[in-house]
């Protein structure tokens, strides 16, 4: 996803964009740029690849002075990655230039009608027509004309713009894309996330959709899109710049999954008071708890994968009838909504767009939406009529890991809440999984001891081409999970199948030595799972299986086995992805591949 940095006030602003883009290189990127007044004009140097190459073009920023300026790190939606397509954009006169994070639907026609006026269009982009706009509309005041884009453009925009005859500002917008507004004494600035202004400042404002700010080297100025001023609240940032540092692992990657207990434990405690877990921000009362008739779980990725084992745990427990969608599937499936409805969308980042429109589908129908989300502050936590945040901290690595643990531990959570106040676990069975949770943080931080063990057993795999991931109920959302990590990091192709569905098709495709991760952590299940264990065997492919500890007779049919602790059943999935995230991680490891920057994939999809 794409990554915006502006700076306004007493330092020189080059060397202030380049060290915020590097803090958002983890979004996913092919290109970068940035443009600086340099007193008598706006300078610009962009280009494709790596943000090292600007670095070097620009001397680390020494060869733009000034003291206000935009830049960008693109990930291509609209033209492929070039120089040329790089942002930032500049109009023909080179007086006004624009930064953009999102994608403006209707820019096909708006390029059309600005061509027939003579605008002449340099890039593939649909950011251009944002410039030539601002030109055709700007007679001398910005906000009026930045205002008069926002009107004309449809679609979703994070904006930072410069007007060379007004150099004593800095502008931006927003439109369902992120942006942040960052304050400080030294200066001012605008960026897509925080960790990219948070050596500057730990003053921040969340611009809300169709907001304008106005920055100046000693002040900011909100504005609605009518054109009339807007007080905002500040919100000052408590996690610390190390935190979204590598702390000495090799990659954030590793670093998060180490994170892991942390993220749990920072989830739980605060919620698990003495025999009792309190959820002040569900906003819902008792009443209310027990009026819920469904609950549709709506996520993208991981978070929909949390969302799958959010099914099984809730239903098993809370005896509630759960689905759960996929966002993108959700927000057009015309879905049936009825009464006593309760939607739970989940998503790490809080800006991924289809969890963000589904979200609004369903409030348009009149349903409560409750938000599972890690950003604070993020547009669906905004958004959403409740917010649990995950305390999983900043995670920065593409892959997620601790904040999809966090995802799992919040849904537990809501489970046992429901399962209470509905009365379908006795004091009893609560305290035990009240207890059983509660050790979860210290279980994993024991399985992650068997990282050597799993580095070893990944470099016999770097050549594979298929991998499949088998189990049933929580084992199969546990599968899910565990092919998504290998395949978005090592790309080796990768499916999860629920295990009795395999011999429907798709256990044609098992040759000799192909790998079948079989997970094995369901009680009840793991007879049936052994079976779908021996069918593959009989047909060449070598088992890794995932299973409780004191399942030794697994080794009969298993090549080569991993033990987790045993743990409630509802919370096996947190322990069990602990390999499989270790797996993955070492398979693109081994291939050489960037483990936190994989291809063609970016930190939170904003758009569609
Ligand atoms: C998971 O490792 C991926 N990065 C991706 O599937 C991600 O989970 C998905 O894009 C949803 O993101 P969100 O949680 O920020 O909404």
């Amino acid at each position: 996803m794409c990554g915006i940095v502006g700076y306004i006030g007493e330092n020189q602003a080059a060397p202030i964009l380049l060290d915020g883009l590097a803090k958002l290189e983890y979004r996913g990127y092919d290109s970068a740029g940035i443009a600086v007044y340099n007193g008598q004009e706006i300078v610009m140097e962009k280009s494709m690849g790596r943000l090292k190459i600007l670095e070097e073009l620009t001397h680390g920023g020494a060869t733009m002075p000034g003291t206000v300026g935009i830049g960008h790190t693109r990930w291509a939606t609209h033209g492929s990655p070039s120089d040329t397509n790089a942002h930032p954009h500049f109009n023909k006169e080179h007086s006004i230039v624009v930064v953009h994070n999102g994608i403006i639907e209707n820019y096909g026609k708006l390029k059309t009608m600005l061509e027939n006026k003579g605008y002449e269009f340099l890039s593939e982009t649909d950011t251009e027509v944002l410039v030539h706009l601002l030109t055709e509309y700007y007679d001398g005041d910005p906000i009026p004309a930045i205002e008069k884009v926002m009107r004309r453009v449809e679609g979703s925009y994070a904006l930072g713009i410069m007007f060379r005859d007004d150099p004593s500002h800095l502008y931006a917008a927003r439109k369902d894309s992120p942006l942040i507004v960052g304050a400080s004494a030294k200066g001012n600035l605008i960026a897509s996330d925080v960790p990219a202004i948070l050596r500057y400042t730990r003053e921040v404002y969340y611009l809300e959709n169709e907001e304008i700010v106005r920055l100046s080297a000693d002040g900011v100025e909100f504005f609605n899109i009518d054109n009339e001023k807007v007080e905002k609240n500040v919100t000052v940032i408590d996690w610390d710049l190390d935190a979204a540092e590598k702390g000495g692992y090799e990659h954030f990657m590793l670093k998060e999954i180490y994170e892991q207990p942390k993220a749990v434990r920072d989830t739980i405690s605060p919620r698990l008071k003495d025999s009792d877990v309190v959820i002040e921000e569900l906003g819902m009362t008792d009443e209310e708890i027990r009026a819920v008739q469904k609950i549709c779980i709506v996520a993208c990725g991981s978070a929909y994968h949390a969302g799958v084992t959010g099914k099984y745990v809730l239903e098993r427990m809370a005896r509630i009838p759960v689905e759960v969608d996929l966002a993108s599937e959700f927000r057009y499936r015309d879905p049936i909504y009825q009464e006593g409805t309760l939607a739970i969308v989940i998503s790490q980042s809080g800006e991924t767009a289809d969890s963000l429109a589904a979200l609004r589908e369903a409030q348009q129908h009149g349903v409560r939406v409750l938000g599972i989300v890690n950003v604070v502050g993020s547009s669906i936590a905004r958004e959403a009529d409740n917010v649990m945040y995950t305390w999983a901290g900043p995670e920065i690595s593409v892959a997620t890991t601790k904040a999809y643990s966090a995802q799992l531990a919040a849904l537990y959570l809501l489970a046992m809440k429901f399962a209470w106040v509905r009365g379908t676990i006795t004091r009893e069975e609560f305290r035990t999984l009240q207890s059983d949770l509660e050790q979860i943080p210290e279980q994993i931080e024991s399985l992650l001891g068997i990282k050597e063990r799993v580095q070893r057993f990944a470099q016999r795999y770097l050549a594979a081409d298929h991998m499949f991931f088998i189990g049933r109920g929580i084992d199969y959302a546990i599968s899910l999970e565990g092919s998504l990590k290998l395949k978005e990091i090592s790309y080796i192709h990768s499916e999860a199948y629920a295990a009795g569905e395999l011999k429907h098709g798709t256990i044609s495709l098992i040759e000799e030595g192909t790998l079948v991760v079989a997970l094995a952590t369901q009680e009840k299940l793991y007879p049936k799972t052994i079976s779908n264990i021996v069918e593959v065997k009989t047909r060449g492919a070598f088992v890794l299986a995932v299973t409780n500890f004191g399942h030794k007779e697994i080794e009969k049919n298993a090549d080569y086995v991993i033990y987790i602790p045993k743990t409630n059943e509802y919370f096996a999935n947190s322990l069990a992805i602990i390999p499989l995230q270790l797996f993955a991680y070492y398979v693109s490891l081994g291939k050489g591949l960037d483990v936190d920057k994989p291809r063609n994939l970016a930190k939170s999809v904003t758009v569609e």
